[in-house]
């Protein structure tokens, strides 16, 4: 392959179409619109709860936010404790855990769907655990039914994030609808794009209404229920109806102009789907599994990013493998999602020690020999398996071919 030839293959293109773009305008034509939050963003989170199978979603401004809200209402509703996550994660995970008083307890992941290791994290479940916060990592389901059933007999609670994993399933069932809680964010790198925003998603009453409230400065007049108002109105006669903060919350609200793009996009969010799902069979089906990681958890699994991971620790040809992709013009995140293993951030090295990084091996591997590359509607089959060739041409170790 020539040193000139350049895919020109960017993480994402064209999340934001022109379509969404004639929706907004549709929308700002007549009169002035109401722009902060109003009737759009419940028509977005109807039609989202509908999409996903699941009773409330609540739209906010980011995925991040989704992740904080969902465990400051954990925390409002079970109090504090310990949570385990995942090493595999977005920096947010572990920043709202650890924000909202909890101690996080990490496990290693499991390389075949990039998601915790279950097994580990039923091992490390106390009397003090008040939740599994389980990501599902670049589109691959991290569920297993052993999981489900033990967290179900021990009574421990499941989050799901699935900011990176909309429309994945397991067992037919779409990822999102097997918890307590998930978070979704439509940030534009991802499966749909709302400019920025993040979805919380829920079949619990409860959790519901106070998601609600923390999302507007914890306000009782943002709940749903009629008879919940009634009842912080009577026991506190002497505030003003408008003004009850029955927590003290956030504001993390989107507006009208972001929910008109999710509304337009969720029209196509299966299509896209479809076409990323193929993309990615043809990608890990032409890969030389002698050198990659080609045995990745598919089965319901639908990915915006392809994922390239060494099969062996080796240096110098990780370095071949990066200034490949470099001199192809094919952009990629080395660590995979949020730079791999999040005990070697500083933030996590001040709470749990310079060394605890060091006890996950899965993952360590991954953060220095782990990719992703991205999978877009419009990704030229072509270029996949051009990219695939440049990859198995390149060999293990110097002098040698193949
Ligand atoms: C797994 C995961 N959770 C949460 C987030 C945060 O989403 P946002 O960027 O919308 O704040 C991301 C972001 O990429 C993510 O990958």
């Amino acid at each position: 392959m020539s040193c000139r030839e350049d895919l020109n293959w960017p993480l994402m293109r064209n999340n934001i179409q022109q379509t969404d773009v004639d929706a907004l305008v549709n929308f700002l034509q007549p009169e002035v619109p109401i722009l902060t939050q109003a009737s759009q963003v419940e028509a977005f989170e109807q039609e989202w709860s509908r999409w996903l199978g699941v009773e409330h979603s609540v739209f906010v401004n980011s995925g991040s936010s989704a992740n904080l809200l969902t465990i400051t209402a954990l925390k409002e509703t079970y109090g504090t404790g310990e949570i385990i996550v995942p090493t595999l994660t977005w920096v947010s995970d572990i920043a709202s855990v650890i924000q909202c008083g909890f101690n996080p307890v990490f496990v290693d992941i499991n390389r075949r769907t990039l998601g915790m290791d279950t097994e580990q994290a039923l091992r490390k479940i106390t009397p003090q655990t008040k939740a599994v916060f389980l990501t599902h990592v670049l589109g691959y389901n991290a569920l297993d039914a052993n999981f489900l059933a033990e967290l179900k007999r021990r009574g421990v609670g499941l989050i799901e994030d699935v900011c990176e994993s909309y429309g994945a399933t397991f067992q037919g069932q779409k990822l999102g609808t097997f918890g307590l809680m998930s978070n979704f964010s439509f940030y534009y790198a991802h499966h749909m794009s709302t400019i920025e925003g993040g979805m919380i998603c829920t079949n619990e009453p409860q959790l519901y209404e106070t998601v609600r409230m923390l999302r507007s400065h914890g306000m009782v007049r943002e709940a749903k229920s009629g008879d919940l108002k009634n009842s912080y109105c009577r026991s506190h006669p002497d505030l003003n109806p408008d003004f009850i903060f029955a927590f003290p919350g956030y504001n993390v609200r989107s507006t009208e102009i972001n929910a008109v793009i999710g509304r337009s996009q969720l029209k196509r969010l299966d299509d896209n789907n479809k076409l990323r799902t193929e993309n990615l069979r043809l990608f890990l089906d032409h890969l030389d599994s002698d050198k990659y990681q080609t045995d990745f958890a598919v089965g319901g699994s639908c990915n915006y990013a392809l994922t390239l991971v060494l099969k062996e620790a080796n240096p110098a040809f990780c370095e071949r493998v990066m200034s490949t992709l470099r001199r192809l013009g094919v952009e990629f995140r080395r660590g995979t999602s949020g730079g791999g293993n999040q005990l070697r951030q500083p933030y996590a090295k001040r709470l749990l020690g310079e060394t605890e990084f060091e006890k996950y091996p899965a993952v360590n591997h991954v953060h220095f020999y782990g990719f992703y590359i991205g999978n877009y509607p419009g990704l030229e089959k072509e270029k996949i398996l051009q990219l695939c060739k440049a990859l198995n041409a390149l060999p293990m170790s110097e002098g040698t071919h193949g």
